[in-house]
């Protein structure tokens, strides 16, 4: 398990070899973060991105030990979804489904999809409000743990390069809805960009080649970029890719885990500084 702590103005790396080991550096991730927001009063609501992070994420979650996976106080919501019935392939919430035990989809924020997208997303807004009960800054949500995707053109959620300033179509602009999505289907709805900015914890899910100059993007905060705009104001900004999406990334010496030294009877390196 390679992890690097960087100074404060780098994300935090998780760089696997494989799947594998990516869930269990999220499994880690997850029970840390969980271990301490089930300490705080309140929901804790951890946002999912779609497209092929439900498989990776509901395997590293459904994973979690009981003693932090207390589904009595967490609940899923998506980031962003498309606006298709539930039971369309396209759907976010219709995938994670799939990848859940039915007793559990309870978990997950609902979502009504309407003809209109700007209604769905302000019923969707409610809902946010409703259920999770976020703490706030002014009327934006601070939200607890978000897993954010990228497309290779540098996209996140549904907020597209050329296409970031959303219309405010709810009543707190914690959603938008976009009619002409680059990627399909090419209605959706999708958390706005100052979300990711007030969330306690943002982390990235971001795999293959392809998508290894958006990694470097966000790794050099090249704010043309909407997957590296979601960085969160705290800095609690954490990557997790593969090998072949972090090989634009400057060379740097990964701090094995504290575990692993352990096991080698080492005491863990000093926490490397970029
Ligand atoms: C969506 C996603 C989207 C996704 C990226 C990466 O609903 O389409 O939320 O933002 O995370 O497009 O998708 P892949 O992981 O499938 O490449």
């Amino acid at each position: 398990m390679r992890v690097v702590q960087q100074n404060e103005k780098r994300p935090i790396l998780n760089v696997s070899s494989d799947e594998t080991e990516m869930i269990r550096q999220l499994r880690r991730y997850l029970t840390d973060k969980l271990t301490y927001l089930l300490e705080q009063p309140g929901t804790i609501g951890i946002g999912v991105s779609g497209g092929s992070m439900p498989r990776v994420f509901s395997k590293a979650i459904l994973g979690l030990p009981e003693s932090v996976l207390v589904w009595k106080r967490i609940r899923l919501f998506m980031i962003d979804e498309r606006v298709v019935p539930i039971d369309d392939e396209d759907s976010n919430l219709g995938a994670y489904q799939k990848c859940f035990p039915e007793d559990l989809w309870y978990v997950f924020v609902p979502i009504s999809v309407y003809r209109d997208a700007a209604m769905t997303a302000s019923n969707y807004e409610n809902n946010l409000r409703r259920i999770l009960l976020p703490e706030q800054m002014g009327t934006l949500p601070k939200f607890d743990l978000l897993f954010l995707g990228c497309g290779t053109d540098g996209h996140t959620a549904s907020i597209f390069p050329g296409r970031d300033r959303l219309e405010k179509v709810t009543e707190f602009n914690w959603v938008s809805a976009i009619t002409d999505s680059p990627k399909l289907p090419p209605v959706r709805v999708t958390l706005t960009m100052p979300c990711f900015k007030y969330a306690k914890n943002v982390a990235f899910i971001i795999q293959g080649a392809a998508k290894s100059p958006v990694v470097r993007a966000i790794y050099d905060r090249d704010m043309t970029v909407p997957a590296a705009q979601a960085r969160p104001y705290n800095d609690n900004f954490t990557l997790f890719i593969d090998e072949e999406a972090g090989k634009l990334l400057p060379a740097i010496r990964f701090d094995s885990d504290e575990e692993d030294d352990e096991e080698e009877g080492q005491s863990p390196p000093p926490p490397f500084v970029a």
